[in-house]
């Protein structure tokens, strides 16, 4: 789809990206030529996808074991990969997210989904964005949100909140700092299979092939789909998209919002039917 060598020269830092749909990201961005840094809390999943990149021969590729809930670990770990040269873009991929009936969360739930989507995002962008401001250096910040970061959603409460707060920060800092040389986007994915979200919140068969029903595509997206739009909005060519969220769902929210749209449940007879009447 890209030229092979559109993201030569660019250094990228994803979150969380030792697996899922960051680790699909970080293939992809390798594959175009960017040289890649990972972090996440897990350092055998980071050691072990960084050897699985090398072993394809996909280029130079990086880990930091990281929470990104500690705004001290943070700043270390975003230091050491300045020392290494200058970061040129950030993805905050990192997520955390369960089912629950909002009544029954603890404070203790609250907190671990808001701290790692929320706090995490803003704690990785503003140690990046302080130093691309300090050296007058130009950065792209690229945040995974999801359509319900603006509809809202019922039984996911803390990601719900957490990831409006994180499409809050990407338009507030595109404004504050666009005329500096720092523009930040975001992704808005629907359903993506990977083992951490399907596991946590797809539990049965029978629920995945009603959220498939509910895809006007008639499916989920490949991780080869997103990791292609993440790299055009990291990439020089898209340098005057900034403060925008990019929808990526088969149009499912559209559906979920669209009036008539379980009428998709009559029948050519039920529709000549109520024709006539
Ligand atoms: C109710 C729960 C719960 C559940 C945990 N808690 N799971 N409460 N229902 N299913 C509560 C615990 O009881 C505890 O509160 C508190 O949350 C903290 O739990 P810990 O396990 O100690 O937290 P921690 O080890 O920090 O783990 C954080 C986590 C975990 C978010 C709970 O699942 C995680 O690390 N997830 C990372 C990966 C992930 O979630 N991937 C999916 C992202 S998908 P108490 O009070 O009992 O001590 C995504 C995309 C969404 O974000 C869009 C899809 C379309």
């Amino acid at each position: 789809m890209f030229q092979a060598d559109l993201l030569r020269g660019k250094k990228v830092l994803i979150t969380g990206g030792g697996s899922g749909l960051g680790k699909s990201m970080g293939r992809g961005f390798l594959e175009l030529g960017a040289e890649l840094v990972i972090c996440g809390r897990r350092q055998e999943v980071l050691e072990e996808t960084v050897a699985e990149f090398h072993t394809d021969y996909l280029g130079r590729a990086a880990w930091h074991v990281c929470d990104i809930r500690d705004a001290e670990a943070v700043e270390a770990v975003v230091g050491a990969v300045w020392q290494d040269g200058p970061l040129d873009v950030l993805v905050n991929n990192a997520a955390g997210n369960f089912l629950a009936k909002s009544e029954t969360l603890s404070p203790r739930a609250l907190d671990a989904v808001v701290r790692i989507v929320l706090h995490g995002s803003a704690n990785m962008t503003l140690a990046c964005g302080r130093r691309w401001l300090e050296e007058g250096r130009p950065g792209t910040v690229l945040s995974i949100v999801t359509s319900y970061a603006w509809t809202g959603s019922p039984y996911v409460l803390p990601s719900a909140m957490a990831k409006a707060g994180v499409l809050a920060m990407t338009r507030s800092l595109a404004t504050e700092w666009g005329g500096r040389g720092i523009r930040l986007n975001a992704i808005a994915p629907g359903p993506f299979p990977t083992e951490g979200a399907w596991q946590r919140l797809v539990p049965d068969p029978a629920l995945e092939e009603a959220w498939r029903k509910k895809i006007p595509l008639g499916r989920f997206g490949e991780h080869a789909e997103l990791a292609n739009l993440a790299a055009y909005l990291i990439a020089d060519g898209s340098a005057y998209v900034n403060g925008e969220v990019v929808t990526i769902d088969g149009g499912e929210w559209l559906k979920g919002a669209a009036q008539f749209a379980l009428m998709e449940q009559l029948s050519d007879e039920d529709w000549a039917a109520l024709r006539k009447r």
